[in-house]
């Protein structure tokens, strides 16, 4: 079962070491995060997957690492000054300030309806380039890496001699003003995202539009993200992006917040290219672009076959890693029952929760958002046990639980039933688990197995280039259960009969089925299994 709720996600990373806040030590900045030891290797498997995917195994695309500085001019004629806005309400009697389409006419802090009017507030954050601070020299953090792929259309083109249609593939960082960044990764002010810019003959482009829809969500379900919780929204007309003719959302559905864009591919015109170029008037452009007597460029392409200079269309599939990795978390998560616990614990727990909820509902002193949210937890937890017995850690994490007395009993009574007969697991895709293998030796203190099992590591490691552990810190099934929580899809014990006879068990995350594999076999027989 998938992640039923984001702060079994929040809770997860941050016990683990997958996502800090960055810069907690001073209280933190918001809609900003640091991605720890297991994050990196997580958001770095989902970038090489990407890559792999629509560089490597295509014949029909380059790649481009651009900067995130650039002439300011590029963020004039993409439209982005002039359009890349929210809408921006105050609140008079708070003096907070919401995003107008996120809140209902109400401020979410205080509950005043003495808003100010929407007015736009352009996202891009601003920065000073060189030692000279006047109105002419700064420039934007680029609010999308797209720019950086159509201001470079003619050198790729020129430099790899490419015919159309063919696309360029950019991983980079973003920058957005958000007004109210949340929902942990979700909607954050810094960001990676992964973007294709894929040019065509004007007269393709639809067919090309539904090939990389169809191209796209064959990825997602190849990472493990189920084609059954992502839907394609068409996007009206009225909400298109200024650039856009006609935009798929993929729209995943995450635990609490429902179905949220994951991806977008626009149908782009030819917008961009027509924005950026000079001579504009005799191009033939079918997209309305502001006049632009800057660029230094013609940014055409010569057709061999018809003797024609055109302007390409461009489709744009483009995703932000973030939310790649909350929905890679999210369908690999699973609180699994490993043994069940007998019907007078459930009960017991049962009758603790109740009371717990009770009192929840009967205390004045804690807020009604506070009580509201965690009465609604409790309830939806109260009917689905014994399987969302370990959500009663999330429901006592919640605001105020903890001054709730009876929430210790709960505590104390749910605890050494989770530990009994749950485990937590992610079934991450083999290729994107941020440790491949993890090795243990039956005894720490014993020289003969302590030196295999390392040996073994470092084989795995640097011989085979896979992220491999030592761990001899507690017993067998305890190490198993630490690496079942961060998705490592084999863990390997070295016994005596490995002494003996060279072999060792390699346990399988998903199964728990244990096999033994000789250790001259042991590096092909785990590579084939984590590609
Ligand atoms: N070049 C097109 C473009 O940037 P977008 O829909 O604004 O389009 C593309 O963004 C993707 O970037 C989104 O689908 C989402 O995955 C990600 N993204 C956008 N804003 C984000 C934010 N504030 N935090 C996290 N990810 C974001």
């Amino acid at each position: 079962m998938p992640a039923t709720t984001l702060e079994q996600l929040v809770s997860l990373s941050k016990r683990r070491g997958f996502i800090f806040q960055s810069s907690e030590i001073y209280g933190g900045l918001q809609g900003l995060f640091d991605f720890g030891p297991l994050g990196v290797e997580l958001k770095n498997n989902i970038a090489a997957s990407w890559w792999r995917t629509n560089v490597y195994e295509r014949d029909d695309m380059e790649g481009l690492d651009a900067s995130i500085l650039m002439n300011r001019l590029t963020w004039k004629y993409s439209g982005h000054e002039e359009t890349f806005s929210d809408p921006l309400v105050d609140c008079r009697n708070c003096k907070s300030r919401w995003r107008a389409d996120h809140i209902k006419g109400k401020c979410p802090n205080c509950g005043s309806t003495d808003l100010s009017d929407a007015r736009p507030f352009n996202m891009m954050f601003k920065t000073q380039v060189g030692p000279v601070a006047d109105a002419e020299s700064y420039a934007y953090l680029r609010p999308e890496t797209a720019q950086g792929i159509f201001v470079n259309f003619a050198n790729v083109q020129m430099s790899t001699a490419r015919k159309l249609p063919f696309g360029i593939a950019q991983i980079g960082k973003a920058f957005r003003n958000e007004i109210n960044p949340r929902n942990f990764l979700f909607r954050v002010r810094e960001f990676d995202q992964m973007e294709i810019e894929f040019f065509v003959m004007p007269g393709t482009e639809d067919e090309w539009h539904q090939r990389w829809l169809e191209d796209r969500l064959r990825w997602w379900e190849s990472i493990g993200v189920s084609r059954s919780h992502i839907q394609i929204y068409d996007v009206p007309k009225a909400d298109l992006a200024h650039y856009s003719k006609r935009t798929y959302d993929l729209m995943y559905d995450y635990p609490t917040l429902g179905y949220e864009e994951i991806e977008g591919i626009a149908s782009r015109s030819d917008y961009d290219l027509g924005s950026h170029s000079r001579d504009q008037q005799n191009l033939g452009l079918s997209a309305k672009v502001s006049p632009n007597p800057d660029s230094l460029a013609r940014l055409t392409y010569f057709d061999p076959e018809s003797k024609r200079h055109v302007v390409p269309f461009v489709v744009e599939p483009s995703a932000g890693i973030g939310r790649c990795f909350l929905a890679v978390l999210s369908e690999a998560y699973d609180d699994q029952i490993v043994k069940a616990p007998d019907s007078e614990k459930i009960q017991a727990t049962a009758d603790a929760l109740q009371a717990f909820l009770k009192s929840v509902g009967r205390n004045e002193k804690i807020s009604a958002t506070a009580r509201d949210a965690m009465l609604e937890r409790g309830e939806a937890i109260a009917k689905s046990l014994p399987e969302s017995l370990p959500q009663i850690e999330t429901l006592l994490g919640m605001p105020a639980a903890d001054q709730i007395e009876v929430g210790k009993k709960l505590r104390g009574q749910t605890q050494p039933l989770i530990d009994e007969h749950f485990r937590t697991v992610l079934h991450l895709k083999p290729h994107l688990a941020p440790i491949k293998a993890a090795v243990f030796p039956l005894k720490r203190n014993h020289d003969g197995l302590v030196s295999l099992a390392k040996g073994l590591r470092r084989d795995l490691q640097i011989g085979a280039q896979m992220r491999t552990i030592y761990d001899d810190t507690g017993a067998i099934g305890k190490l198993y259960r630490r690496q079942d929580e961060i998705g490592t899809p084999f863990c390997i014990t070295v016994d005596f009969q490995s002494l003996e006879d060279q072999t060792v068990t390699v346990r399988d995350r998903d199964t728990m089925q244990q096999e033994r594999v000789p250790t001259n076999e042991l590096r092909t027989y785990l590579q084939e299994r984590t590609r």
